[in-house]
């Protein structure tokens, strides 16, 4: 049995998948590796001295999005299946872009490249998408210009960024006003240009990928409770790293196997850094069964295999998810809120206004679906409030041109009454998992 009609497709041109209902999923399967560590991975081996060979890496045209920039600053990349190799741009440093830096859709490769590019000694304009065009960026343009990089946003603090770097930036402390992993990496990389130590402190956890890799690749960092410093020093040397697969990726068939009576899953060798795994203690409490077989570290990262069997009992539970926890599921909150409408619990989610800054504002666009779908869910600031309610039903869904919207539509149409069609979906889903319809076939009884 196939969840995907794509006659729809072919007959009307356009960009939208029709899912259909399923039984459950069964079987194992593997996802490609993780589109964070991967951006990280690109940009460390580009700056490094000597060839790094990075496998595994993700298949995300938001990571393809980070090459192409490294690459139009100097680096040599080649890229083989899920393996790259890459000829680092040594002491001599990157080079000054013919043209404008093309970020795409990727939040983290504008941000994380702003950093970067603040301790080069030449001028260079990043751009984006007219999603990523519409995200803010003082928040990464104010710790730059405070080190002494000239960041120029346009006058809504948006994107083009025009980045005028410097070979000694000055070392600062920063107190981070948000929560956000991606200025956090922004100043440690920077920090590797600056005349000193750089200090950057969070206000709660957020992934670490940055702070695991950059010793990897020679850097001096320490780490004290949410702080973190970086000393300049000298050049980084390569580094041969094998990639967990992509938490973030996984997490969809996890959700599927949750939301489908009869489900029983494998997924192997997925990523599990503590500061990502928050989705799954959610779906625990939620009452599925969840369990990791055959941890151990690979790349300085945790990683294991998940064994997923849809457990949610009958009985209702409610979901309540805010403060410090957000930060270890930000990227999963909207599909955390399709699992729980589609076995029935209620969700209060509080504290996460952060998710309307993203790819789409993601609040609005998950209340917006479910409701289309027939579930009863208010909308807040800063989150919303999802009542316990009987099976969803098909409906026409909209990804609002984000991956992670569609994807999570998909997952809830799957359990769903009837089919469900959702516009944008296939392009949208590229962004991060270009596999996704095929591996969700290869899974589907
Ligand atoms: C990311 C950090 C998070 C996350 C994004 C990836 C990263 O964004 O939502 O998908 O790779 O550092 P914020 O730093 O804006 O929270």
């Amino acid at each position: 049995m196939s969840a995907i009609d794509s006659t729809d497709i072919e007959r009307t041109n356009d960009d939208a998948v029709v899912v259909s209902p399923i039984n459950r999923v069964r079987g194992e399967l593997r996802v490609p590796g993780d589109k964070s560590i991967s951006h990280r991975a690109a940009m460390l081996g580009s700056l490094a001295d000597g060839e790094s060979v990075i496998k595994n890496f993700s298949s995300a045209q938001d990571c393809m999005a980070t090459i192409n920039c490294l690459q139009a600053l100097g680096a040599r990349i080649v890229r083989s299946d899920s393996t790259i190799i890459i000829e680092g741009a040594r002491s001599s440093g990157l080079q000054q872009p013919a043209q404008s830096l093309d970020a795409q859709n990727s939040g983290t490769t504008m941000r994380l490249l702003a950093g970067i590019l603040a301790g080069q000694p030449f001028a260079t304009t990043i751009t984006g998408d007219d999603s990523l065009r519409s995200r803010p960026m003082l928040r990464v343009a104010e710790p730059l210009r405070l080190m002494g990089a000239r960041v120029e946003t346009q006058a809504n603090g948006c994107a083009p960024l025009r980045i005028v770097g410097c070979h000694r930036l000055q070392p600062i402390h920063y107190q981070m006003p948000i929560a956000s992993a991606q200025i956090k990496s922004a100043v440690l990389l920077a920090g590797l240009a600056a005349d000193g130590i750089t200090t950057v402190e969070e206000p709660t956890q957020t992934r670490d990928h940055t702070e695991r890799m950059l010793p990897a690749f020679g850097a001096n960092l320490t780490r004290n409770g949410n702080a973190c410093s970086i000393q300049a020093g000298p050049p980084l040397h390569s580094c041969n790293l094998f990639l967990p697969g992509d938490i973030s990726s996984a997490a969809f068939f996890v959700a599927a196997a949750v939301v489908l009576p009869g489900s029983d899953l494998f997924i192997q060798d997925v990523g599990l850094n503590p500061t990502r795994t928050g989705f799954l203690f959610a779906l625990r409490a939620l009452g599925a069964e969840i369990d990791v077989v055959d941890e151990r570290f690979a790349g300085g990262e945790p990683v294991g295999t998940l064994h997923v069997r849809s457990g949610a009992s009958k009985e209702r539970r409610t979901l309540e998810v805010s403060g410090a926890t957000v930060s270890s599921l930000i990227d999963e909150l909207p599909l955390l809120g399709f699992v729980a409408a589609s076995i029935g619990c209620e969700m209060k989610l509080r504290d996460a206004s952060e998710l309307r800054v993203k790819e789409s504002d993601r609040v609005a666009a998950t209340v917006e679906n479910l409701s289309r779908m027939g579930a009863r869910i208010e909308e807040h600031a800063d989150g919303w409030h999802l009542h316990e309610a009987d099976e969803l039903h098909g409906a026409r869904l909209s990804s609002f041109g984000d991956h992670r919207i569609a994807m999570a539509g998909a997952v809830a149409a799957l359990g769903a009454a009837e089919p469900s069609r959702i516009e944008g979906a296939r392009s949208s889903v590229a962004v991060s998992l270009p596999e996704f319809w095929t591996l969700l076939d290869t899974i589907t009884e």
